[in-house]
């Protein structure tokens, strides 16, 4: 089984911003402002209008050729992607089990009982309100709150014989802490243009290919087939 750990450079070549790249997502917005439940308190509008345009770009986004390789993957191989992103370009691109630590862009959930969860492609505005009433949210993980799916991921890491990192700083926790469930003798695959350190780790096999996750496919390819 192949266990893939994605970020925002996963989504970069299909047009949606990073967060940490110059000009990234955050742009005229500090990040508690709108992706913390502070925020939300203190502005509900200015964070569901930063979660509308994420949802209209999302609209004009395709998914890239990395995402169809990792989809094209399970032809041939159990592979299971744990993303940080809210996109649904895994899905798009093929991939069926995709497993979202951090929530997903066209899901909103009532305020008043997180087992409401509704699927939402338009605009969130603040009269809407799920079937008790409550307001919606986003469905999103902000920061300071849980990761719920942290440890269904712990346990794909794991039991997984290879495992591919694309596109992410590995800057926040838990899901750069993932890469401490890896077996040491299990292979790791870094692919990044300008890849962090790694740490938390006593794998003893890491390749880092500094390259965009279009770009590194074939090398990407020619490791995955050497390996399984
Ligand atoms: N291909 C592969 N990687 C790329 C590409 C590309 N074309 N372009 C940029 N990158 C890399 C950058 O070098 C960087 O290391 O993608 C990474 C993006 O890092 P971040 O912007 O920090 O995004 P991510 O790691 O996903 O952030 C994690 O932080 O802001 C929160 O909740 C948010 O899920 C997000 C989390």
């Amino acid at each position: 089984m192949i266990a893939v750990l994605t970020g925002a450079g996963m989504s970069a070549e299909s047009g949606l911003s990073t967060f940490r790249d110059s000009g990234g997502l955050w742009e005229g917005h500090d990040v508690m402002q709108v992706a913390s439940p502070q925020g939300w308190a203190a502005n509900p509008e200015l964070v569901n209008s930063f979660y509308n345009q994420r949802r209209r770009d999302l609209q004009t986004a395709e998914p890239n050729a990395a995402h169809k390789f990792l989809g094209d993957l399970e032809d041939q191989f159990d592979i299971h992607v744990i993303t940080q992103n809210v996109d649904n370009l895994h899905e798009r691109g093929g991939s069926s089990k995709v497993l979202h630590l951090h929530g997903e862009l066209l899901k909103v959930r009532s305020t008043g009982n997180a087992d409401l969860v509704y699927d939402w492609t338009g605009d969130l505005r603040l009269s809407d309100v799920c079937e008790e009433g409550y307001p919606l949210r986003p469905d999103i993980v902000w920061f300071g709150e849980e990761v719920p799916a942290i440890p269904k991921a712990a346990q794909i890491v794991y039991t997984s014989q290879l495992f591919l990192i694309i596109g992410t700083s590995l800057q926040v926790y838990p899901a750069a802490g993932l890469i401490q469930y890896v077996k040491p003798e299990i292979p790791i695959i870094y692919v990044d243009p300008r890849p962090s350190s790694i740490y938390g780790t006593d794998a003893n096999n890491i390749h880092v290919i500094a390259k965009k996750a279009t770009e590194a496919l074939p090398e990407l390819e020619a490791l995955i087939t050497q390996y399984l």
